[in-house]
């Protein structure tokens, strides 16, 4: 049976792909410290399903080598494991650090030791650009040129795994420099996850701030999207590294998001705040996706951004008492 691991499993991206890859047949095995807000609500419904999971801190060098020593041989090591808030990577900075750069750096360790020939993939993020003052997509030679302490830690993650990759060691390895995810099973916060947080609030009732002048633009990317993406590239087992998002299809600005929330909840933000915009906010983020066709990548988004953020809405709604149990409201 086809095996794989999935590291951050209990968090969003890595519980939908927990999912995923269940109902593909696929044996699951996940690792988690049950860090993230939410991760535990993931816990019993994964292992229903017939994940296995692991609870570990990976940025302990010997922890992760003991777990991935106890899994042996699988066919793909997703890592998703990680701080995601660079918010929090300014508090913490030694947090941040330890449990991205570090961590990544332990993960890829044990899969040389004891599962060399698994496909990894990384998912990177579009902080690893900088502050980006651009405003036409992002292409495959955009220079790597991080800025906060989470678009750094990311980039060391990163540069491991193209590391790895390179023929001396002889990883099989793939970085995806990911946009705004968003779908189902996300509890995004005003740190993180900004069309869940927002989305979730409009359904509470709670008020939001916009920081900056709320014309940010991102490509959102469906979580499905992702999912079909990361299945293309273990199929073809893919390397390098990829801008990924929506795409200039589902690029749109904060604030005709918000109207979009608005009107699918039949009501308004109890109220709207500005404040200064945050470090590292970049002004535009879109994908240029055109490296799919020399990369031989049969995968497009296919979630329009209004039918996307209505299945998340029916997913909070549905999930409001645990949501506001997580969150301490
Ligand atoms: N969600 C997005 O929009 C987005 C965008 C770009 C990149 N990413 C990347 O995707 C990955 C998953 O993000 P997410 O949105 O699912 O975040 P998440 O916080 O929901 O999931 C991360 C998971 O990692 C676990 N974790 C954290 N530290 C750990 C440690 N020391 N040992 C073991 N597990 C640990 C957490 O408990 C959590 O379950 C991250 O690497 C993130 O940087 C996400």
């Amino acid at each position: 049976m086809t095996k794989a691991i999935v590291t951050g499993a209990c968090g969003f991206i890595g519980s939908c792909l927990a999912r995923r890859l269940l109902r593909e047949g696929i044996e699951v095995v996940g690792i988690d410290n049950l860090s993230s807000r939410g991760s535990d609500l993931n816990v019993v419904e994964l292992v229903d399903k017939g994940a296995r999971l692991i609870r570990c801190d990976l940025s302990h060098p010997a922890k992760a080598s003991e777990v991935f020593a106890r899994i042996g041989p699988v066919d793909a090591v997703f890592h998703l494991a990680a701080q995601v808030a660079v918010t929090t990577s300014y508090l913490n900075r030694r947090r941040d650090f330890r449990d991205n750069a570090v961590l990544s750096f332990n993960v890829l360790e044990a899969v040389k030791q004891y599962t060399p020939d698994a496909y990894c993939l990384y998912s990177s993020t579009n902080k690893v650009y900088g502050h980006l003052n651009v405003h036409d997509p992002v292409g495959l030679n955009h220079p790597l040129d991080p800025y906060t302490p989470y678009g750094v830690s990311k980039a060391v993650g990163e540069m491991y795994f193209t590391e790895f990759g390179r023929k001396e060691i002889g990883l099989t390895t793939c970085s995806l420099r990911q946009s705004c995810i968003y779908g189902p099973h996300q509890i995004g916060i005003e740190d993180q996850g900004w069309v869940a947080w927002f989305a979730i609030a409009n359904t509470l009732g709670l008020p939001i701030t916009i920081y900056g002048d709320g014309l940010q633009v991102r490509d959102l990317l469906y979580i499905d999207d992702l999912l079909d993406l990361y299945l293309e590239c273990w199929r073809k087992r893919k390397r390098g590294v990829y801008p990924v998002g929506g795409g200039p299809g589902n690029a749109i600005d904060i604030k005709t998001c918000l109207e979009i929330i608005e009107e699918m909840n039949g009501r308004q933000f109890a109220s709207i705040n500005y404040s200064e915009s945050r470090p590292g906010d970049q002004p535009y983020f879109v994908a240029d996706l055109s490296w799919r066709l020399e990369a031989e990548i049969e995968w497009a988004p296919t979630q329009s951004v209004l039918a996307g953020v209505k299945a998340m809405m029916g997913w909070i709604k549905q999930n409001q008492k645990a949501i506001r149990a997580i969150l301490h409201i």
